[in-house]
């Protein structure tokens, strides 16, 4: 009988009462603090040779690699949910993968025949390329090795021509996700040379030395190549002083945007980012986060469609201008209905 459970004296609250405006859904409406919009979405995507192709990532379950043709259409899908800019990264096939990467600079290579492609039949999206030599090499570093190391300057010296290849394709903004020092100020520099000053950076500047990129190197098969990890050049997860460090270093290179990377892990260099640079700034969702998302759904353990839209909204909140991540064609459909 709930009638008769005593109350407590909740005068100490002096009619302050937070629970107010949550009971029903217009107040709830009234007092949101932030949107989640297709616009918000930048979707991830991987490319390999072939016509009419498309294949799995056994740990990605729900995203596949798609041929050149398959990417056109993919990004028809993209353009006409509302999402505003594809990023693009490719499967390169074992053969032209090398030492030396050389295969990022090669003006015909699956990157730069996609990005013309997309260009030409879709010119309203916007069209992100990663720079890195990880997606090249044959050893599944982002840079140069000699003896064990990871070389800087060469390493930029690579960046800066792949770069340039990218640019000349239709690459509309460059992401260089490498973590080598003064990536971005020499990209900006050669870039301007050619006369692509209108040509974006969206610098992947707080990138993490992370766990949770796993997947992603199965998507683009570097995985099973590397040897060791990445962190001589990616960020050691203890530190988000440093993070700002690298933001503030790219923004002063010439970064016109900025990431953060991985995502719900770092939302609070998300925030201390956002608060302290006034340039946009976006989250990558990873594909390890993607795949925790997805598994975990499948086992039952969450409900997945709300987790999905939960964790995009964390990033909103977080002050993310906007989110990568690989639900955003599914998820710009659904808000844009
Ligand atoms: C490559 C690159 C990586 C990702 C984006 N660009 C992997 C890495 O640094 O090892 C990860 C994206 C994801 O996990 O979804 N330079």
């Amino acid at each position: 009988m709930s009638q008769d459970w005593p109350k407590h004296d909740m005068s100490f609250l002096g009619g302050r009462r937070l629970r107010r405006t949550r009971q029903s859904a217009w107040s709830r409406a009234m007092v949101r603090e932030t949107e989640l919009l297709p616009r918000d979405l930048i979707w991830p995507l991987f490319v390999i040779e072939g016509q009419n192709e498309r294949t799995a990532i056994k740990t990605m379950p729900g995203v596949e690699r798609l041929s050149i043709d398959l990417m056109v259409q993919a990004a028809k899908d993209a353009r006409d949910a509302g999402i505003p800019a594809l990023a693009i990264f490719p499967n390169t096939p074992d053969h032209l993968r090398a030492e030396n990467g050389a295969e990022a600079y090669n003006p015909d290579n699956l990157m730069c025949r996609v990005l013309s492609a997309i260009k030409d039949a879709v010119p309203e999206i916007g069209l992100i390329a990663d720079v890195a030599l990880d997606e090249y090499s044959s050893d599944g570093q982002d840079g140069l090795v000699r003896d064990g190391e990871i070389l800087n300057d060469e390493t930029v010296h690579a960046m800066v021509r792949s770069a340039l290849v990218q640019a000349r394709a239709g690459a509309d903004i460059i992401a260089p996700s490498d973590m080598m020092d003064g990536r971005v100020g020499a990209i900006r520099e050669a870039l301007d040379d050619e006369g692509f000053d209108h040509v974006q950076i969206m610098s992947y500047s707080a990138k993490y030395a992370s766990c949770f990129y796993g997947p992603f190197r199965e998507a683009v098969g570097s995985g099973s190549r590397l040897r060791g990890d990445k962190r001589t050049y990616q960020m050691d997860y203890a530190n988000s002083d440093e993070a700002l460090r690298e933001i503030e270093q790219d923004i002063l290179e010439g970064a016109d945007s900025i990431m953060v990377k991985p995502g719900l892990p770092y939302l609070d260099v998300i925030r201390r980012a956002k608060d302290e640079f006034n340039v946009p700034i976006y989250a990558y969702q990873v594909s390890g986060e993607y795949a925790m998302i997805e598994l975990a759904g499948a086992a039952g353990a969450i409900n997945r469609d709300a987790a999905v839209l939960e964790s995009l909204w964390a990033f909103k909140r977080a002050g993310a201008n906007g989110i990568l991540t690989y639900y955003a064609l599914e998820m710009a459909r659904k808000l844009g209905r």
